[in-house]
C-alpha cells in the first residue's frame, strides 16, 4: 500500500510559499504558463493566484489520485500522472513547488519505494542520476527541462544536492542552465530532520551563482561550473589557498568494512573468546581518544586476523569520525583494531601522524568545517575531509618526521 511518506509528501509551510512567491517578478505583462509538479493540493499555484490574479493559466501534475484535490477554477489544469515519466511537450514561464525528496530504493532500506519499478525508466530519461541519487534531484531536472526561454524554476528541496558527489551532474547541468540563486532557510519542515534550500533558476546563458543565508547575499561566483556549494568566507578562502598541502594530498582515505563483511569472516565471532578484540564503531571514538574496551557491535574479532577485513587494521593509523555530524573527530588507533565505521587514513607520504590528530581536532578546523558546511548534509565525506587544509606550520613538522 502507498503511504504518504513512501511518496514522499511533506506539506509546504505558507511563509515558505510567501518567500518563494516574493524571488518572483514576472517579465511580461500577458498570460503566463505556471507548472507546479508534484502538486498535491497545489498550495502554490493557489498562492499564486492570490498574488498574481487569474488571467494566467495554472498547472498541476501529481501522481496520487487521493491527494490531488484540484480546485474547481477554468484557468486550473490538472493532471494525475508520474511527472518524471510525463509526456507533454508545453514549455512554461515558471515551474515552482516542493518535490517529494528520498533514495529510491527498497522498502527495507529506503522511504520513497513506492518508485521502485519505476526507477530504470527515470534513470534512462535522465542525464543527472548518479550514484544513489535522490528523486528530488530527478524532478529538478525535468523541471528546468520544461522552461521556456527565460523560464524560472524556484523550488524549496533539501540542501545535499550542495555538496554530495552523487549530484555533480546536477549541480553541472544547473550552471549550465542558468542564473542560479541559492537561499539557505536551514530546518523548516516542522518534525522532518531536513536541511531546505530554495533554488531559483533562470535560464539563461549567464553562469552566476549566488549563495544566500536566508536573505542576505553570502557569495556571488560569476563563472559557476557546478563545483560545491559552501559557506565561503575570506577566511576560509585565505587558508585554503596559503594550506601547502591537504589532508587528501598527504593520505588514502578509505571507508571501513560493512557489517556484511563482518559476518562473514572467519575470524568473526558474535561471543566474546580469547584473543578477541571488539569491532569498533564511532561511539568509541572521541577527540584524540579511543575505548577500546567497550562493544557497539557485538562483533568479537580475533585480533590476529583483523586485517584480513581491512589491510590497515593492520597498522596503526588516524580514525577519523564519520557519523559526528559538521565536526572532524580524529584519534590514532595505536593498538590496530578492527572498524565497523569511520574514515582511515593511510599515509602516502611519510607523516607526523600524531601532530595531524591533534590539528584535526583543534579548534581552527572545527570552526573552519563548520562555517563552510553548517548542516547541508548530516556527516562528513571523504571529499571534505580530502579538502582540509594543512597549513605550513603542521606541515613542515611533518616534513622533519
Ligand atoms: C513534498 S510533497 C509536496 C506537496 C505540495 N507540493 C506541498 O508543498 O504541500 C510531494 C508530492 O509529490 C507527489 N509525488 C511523488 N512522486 C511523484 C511523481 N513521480 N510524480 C508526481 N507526483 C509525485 C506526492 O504524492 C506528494 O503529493
Amino acid at each position: 500500500m502507498k503511504t504518504k511518506k513512501a511518496l514522499g509528501a511533506v506539506s509546504t509551510p505558507p511563509e515558505v510559499i510567501r518567500f518563494m512567491l516574493s524571488l518572483f517578478s514576472p517579465t511580461k505583462t500577458d498570460s503566463l504558463k505556471v507548472l507546479e509538479p508534484a502538486c498535491g493540493d497545489a498550495p502554490f499555484l493557489q498562492a499564486f493566484q492570490e498574488k498574481f490574479g487569474d488571467k494566467h493559466a495554472l498547472f498541476g501534475v501529481e501522481y496520487d489520485a487521493e491527494t490531488l484535490r484540484p480546485p474547481a477554477l477554468p484557468n486550473f489544469h490538472f493532471e494525475q500522472t508520474d511527472f518524471l515519466l510525463w509526456d507533454d511537450e508545453r514549455k512554461f514561464d515558471l515551474i515552482l513547488g516542493n518535490p517529494p525528496y528520498g533514495i529510491i530504493g527498497d522498502r527495507s532500506h529506503y522511504p520513497i519505494y513506492t518508485f521502485k519499478d519505476m526507477k530504470a525508466a527515470y534513470r534512462q530519461r535522465s542525464e543527472t542520476w548518479h550514484g544513489k541519487y535522490n528523486i528530488y534531484g530527478a524532478f529538478i531536472e525535468q523541471a528546468v527541462k520544461r522552461l521556456g526561454d527565460a523560464g524560472e524554476l524556484i523550488f524549496v528541496v533539501p540542501s545535499t544536492w550542495m555538496l554530495l558527489q552523487d549530484f555533480k551532474l546536477l549541480r553541472k547541468f544547473l550552471a549550465e542552465s542558468g542564473e542560479l540563486h541559492v537561499y539557505y532557510l536551514g530546518r523548516i519542515f516542522p518534525g522532518v530532520q531536513v536541511t531546505a534550500v530554495v533554488i531559483h533558476l533562470k535560464k539563461s546563458s549567464c553562469r552566476t551563482l549566488r549563495l544566500y543565508d536566508e536573505k542576505t547575499l553570502w557569495l556571488e561566483k560569476n563563472d559557476y561550473q557546478g563545483e560545491m556549494i559552501r559557506f565561503e568566507t575570506g577566511e576560509t578562502q585565505k587558508w585554503e589557498q596559503s594550506a601547502s598541502q591537504t589532508l587528501g594530498e598527504l593520505f588514502d582515505i578509505f571507508f571501513a568494512a560493512r557489517s556484511p563483511e563482518f559476518k562473514k569472516n572467519p575470524f568473526v565471532h558474535d561471543h566474546q573468546f580469547i584473543g578477541a578484540t571488539p569491532a569498533l564503531t564511532g561511539r568509541n571514538l572521541s577527540p584524540g581518544k579511543i575505548d577500546y574496551e567497550t562493544n557497539h557491535t557485538n562483533f568479537w574479532v580475533k585480533h590476529s586476523g583483523a586485517a584480513t577485513l581491512r589491510e590497515f587494521y593492520g597498522f596503526a593509523h588516524i580514525v577519523i569520525g564519520h557519523t559526528k555530524g559538521a565536526r572532524v573527530v580524529a584519534a590514532y588507533d595505536e593498538k590496530c583494531y578492527p572498524w565497523r565505521e569511520e574514515f582511515h587514513l593511510v599515509p602516502k607520504v611519510n607523516v607526523h601522524e600524531r601532530q595531524i590528530v591533534e590539528y584535526l581536532n583543534s579548534e581552527q578546523v572545527q570552526v573552519h568545517i563548520k562555517t563552510l558546511y553548517r548542516d547541508l548534509i548530516p556527516h562528513l565525506t571523504r571529499l571534505q575531509l580530502a579538502m582540509i587544509p594543512i597549513p605550513d606550520e603542521v606541515a613542515s613538522g611533518i616534513s622533519q618526521v
